[in-house]
């Protein structure tokens, strides 16, 4: 598949069939997403798939108990980094009905998805640049947001589809004793990974236009082509 063309149509499937998942076609997928950038080429990025039924069972528990926290806030329009006005400011994102209604229904199937990919990192093989700042640090994911983005493209590639959410971070010590994560392992992602039911998916993703995303030389000043 040509790349911008994955990139344009890779949206996040809430809906799998029961077909199961050859694990040569995920392998592979990893082969190529490996070669994702990290700071210092570190790659402490670490995935662990989970097909068990029972551990994907309690996957989908742990995943549920924060999912229902976020919908809550969804529904008020207070979800993300909170400001004094974080409330006016994510108005105007509030989740429409119908994709809380498609993630409500993700979350309450998650455990019948063929495989969940629970995506690590090695916190030692972060250099978190903007630590000390007096504000909540981001650059950390970094080096591993790269790779699991590389893995959302990989599933396109295949015909996957994938979900990714990072409401099972929030469970990091449940999930440290489920899956025997080591100390200093923390959890970033959870990647739902299984074959989409067609007529379920998206047709057309709708995103921001560069204009409104991208600048030129100065914060607001649209990056527009001549
Ligand atoms: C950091 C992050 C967290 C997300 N968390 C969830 C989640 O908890 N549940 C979910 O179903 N989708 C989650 N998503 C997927 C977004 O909801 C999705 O990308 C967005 O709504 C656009 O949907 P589309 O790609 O299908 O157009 C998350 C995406 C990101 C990047």
């Amino acid at each position: 598949m040509d790349l911008y063309e994955a990139m344009r149509t890779t949206p996040s499937c809430r809906y799998f069939t029961d077909d199961p998942l050859d694990d040569e076609i995920l392998h592979r997928i990893f082969d190529h997403a490996r070669f994702a950038s990290s700071g210092g080429n570190r790659q402490g990025w670490r995935t662990i798939v989970v097909t068990d039924p029972e551990l994907k069972r309690q996957i989908s528990e742990l995943h549920a108990k924060q999912w229902n926290v976020y919908l809550d806030h969804a529904r008020d329009g207070v979800v993300g980094y909170q400001t004094t006005d974080a409330a006016t400011k994510m108005d105007s994102y509030s989740p429409a009905q119908q994709r809380l209604t498609r993630t409500d229904d993700f979350a309450k199937s998650l455990a019948n998805v063929p495989a969940l990919l629970v995506c690590c990192v090695e916190l030692w093989t972060l250099a978190v640049t903007d630590k000390d700042l007096d504000r909540q640090s981001i650059v950390g994911g970094g080096s591993l947001y790269t790779f699991v983005q590389n893995v959302l493209l990989g599933c396109r590639n295949e015909g996957l589809g994938s979900a990714l959410t990072t409401l099972l971070a929030a469970e990091e010590a449940a999930v440290a004793e489920l899956l025997g994560l080591p100390d200093e392992v923390a959890v970033g992602a959870l990647v739902a990974v299984g074959w989409p039911v067609p007529e379920k998916q998206y047709t057309k993703l709708s995103r921001k236009p560069v204009e409104e995303v991208v600048f030129r030389n100065s914060y607001g000043n649209p990056f527009e082509l001549d």
